[in-house]
């Protein structure tokens, strides 16, 4: 592809003018505005954890995971984090680590994060703490992971023993990452483990999620200090591929109803409507938010072939997994949740991309802050936005590819960081508080 084709195919996503970003307002928009990363414990730390995602990686399901080596070098990350003017890190704890075998908790790994935790704060980074994210000690998958109503004691158990020991050191939590996508690839389409694709299991455990989710809230609130608890969901954005196939509308409609619709109204009113399942009201539910958390990366079309990406551009620029960049959909996505959550603060907790190309990652980037100024200028309250993710990482089924998503590579050798153009680029965004055309490469 000649570099000026792919300048055109980015012109109508990139602004044609300055424009100043809510972090470079004067006085509290600035103050509040969040600039952050976002990282999670397995993709990060990887290692011979005693979790389903190593037993998967031994069958040959998933590719094996070495880690980036964030378990050993947290301190020097959050160094060069903060070095780029971001002041917030996303991180999260991996069960199996503090919990090896049932009840079992390891002292030594729950010391390890405290000390992560302060040496964030000590960088001048605020931690946000997410306590689930995709990997299941392999003792609680062994014993049917939250699909049995009966494990969820435990989970319950290990969200009060790590808040308790780390509710000093952290003001932030959140309960899971994209527990509906946690629903979707591990039990209705099957990518991730345990790889069941029985729609019935799917809507059940999106019951049992969004309980988990009550729950955990409450426990979470009750800590000293009381933390903030946030969600955080991935917005897909359905759409048909071809708007004029009725059958590839209803699929759109259908996924959509559930898999956002549902959710949205589960957080609002506690009720939780699934397919297949009688209505059902989890009171404590209504309102267990302190904050949204908006993942976005693509949306997602219903074609004659199954899933795929959709753009509103006819030829849009697609990232090094092939998919259609449609900055439009974060934008719409947090006007759709500001809506139907009134008065819930929104966080764009993840954006980013896999690619190998710099000028792309930045063009990513530069491409949703606008959508997402857009968004807060119709009146979203978004109080920030963290990039996915500071240093290279496991990319779940795809492994580590060469196209990381990461504003910072290492040597998979020595663990030799080496920030990037993009890091270097964002950081003149994030200090200059506005995205100038000029300088977008
Ligand atoms: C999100 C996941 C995260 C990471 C990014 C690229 O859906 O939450 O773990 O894999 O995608």
């Amino acid at each position: 592809m000649r570099r000026d084709d792919e300048r055109e195919r980015w012109k109508p996503l990139l602004p044609a003018a300055p424009i100043a970003l809510a972090s470079g307002a004067r006085g509290a928009a600035a103050a509040e505005f969040a600039w952050g990363v976002a990282s999670s414990a397995f993709q990060a730390e990887g290692g011979d954890v005693p979790n389903d995602w190593v037993a998967a990686a031994r069958a040959g399901r998933v590719p094996a995971n070495p880690g980036n080596g964030f378990w050993e070098r947290a301190e020097r990350d959050f160094a060069l984090v903060a070095g780029l003017g971001l002041r917030h890190y996303r991180l999260s704890v991996e069960w199996s680590r503090v919990e090896p075998a049932r009840g079992r908790f390891d002292e030594r790994a729950i010391d390890r994060y405290r000390a992560i935790c302060d040496a964030a704060c000590a960088a001048g980074l605020v931690p946000w703490l997410n306590l689930f994210h995709f990997t299941h000690p392999l003792w609680f998958a062994e014993r049917g992971g939250f699909l049995e109503p009966r494990n969820h004691p435990d989970f319950l158990r290990y969200v009060e023993r790590l808040g308790r020991a780390l509710a000093p050191h952290v003001r932030h939590f959140h309960v899971s990452n994209e527990s509906m996508v946690y629903v979707v690839a591990g039990y209705l389409i099957g990518e991730n483990p345990p790889f069941l694709r029985e729609p019935s299991a799917a809507f059940a455990m999106t019951r049992h999620v969004l309980a988990l989710h009550a729950d955990a809230y409450r426990i979470l609130k009750a800590l000293e200090p009381q933390p903030t608890v946030a969600t955080i969901e991935v917005y897909l954005d359905p759409r048909p591929a071809d708007p004029e196939q009725p059958g590839q509308r209803a699929a759109a409609e259908r996924f959509d109803a559930w898999y956002h619709g549902a959710l949205l109204e589960a957080l609002a009113t506690g009720w939780v409507r699934v397919p297949q399942r009688d209505p059902e009201e989890i009171p404590h539910l209504r309102g267990a938010l302190d904050l949204y958390g908006f993942n976005f990366y693509c949306s997602t079309s219903f074609g004659a072939n199954g899933p795929g990406t959709a753009s509103e551009l006819p030829d849009p620029p697609r990232d090094a997994l092939g998919r259609a960049v449609n900055p439009a959909g974060l934008e719409t996505g947090l006007l759709r949740v500001a809506r139907a959550l009134p008065g819930v603060p929104l966080l764009v907790t993840e954006n980013g991309c896999p690619t190998a190309d710099e000028s792309f990652r930045c063009r990513y980037v530069a491409a949703h802050l606008a959508a997402l100024e857009r968004a807060r200028r119709q009146g979203a309250d978004v109080r920030g936005y963290f990039h996915w993710t500071a240093v290279d990482n496991y990319e779940w089924r795809h492994g580590f590819a060469p196209a990381g998503f990461g504003l910072i590579g290492f040597d998979p050798t020595t663990g030799e960081r080496a920030v990037k153009a993009s890091g270097r680029w964002l950081a003149e965004v994030i200090r200059d508080g506005v995205l100038d055309p000029a300088r977008i490469p």
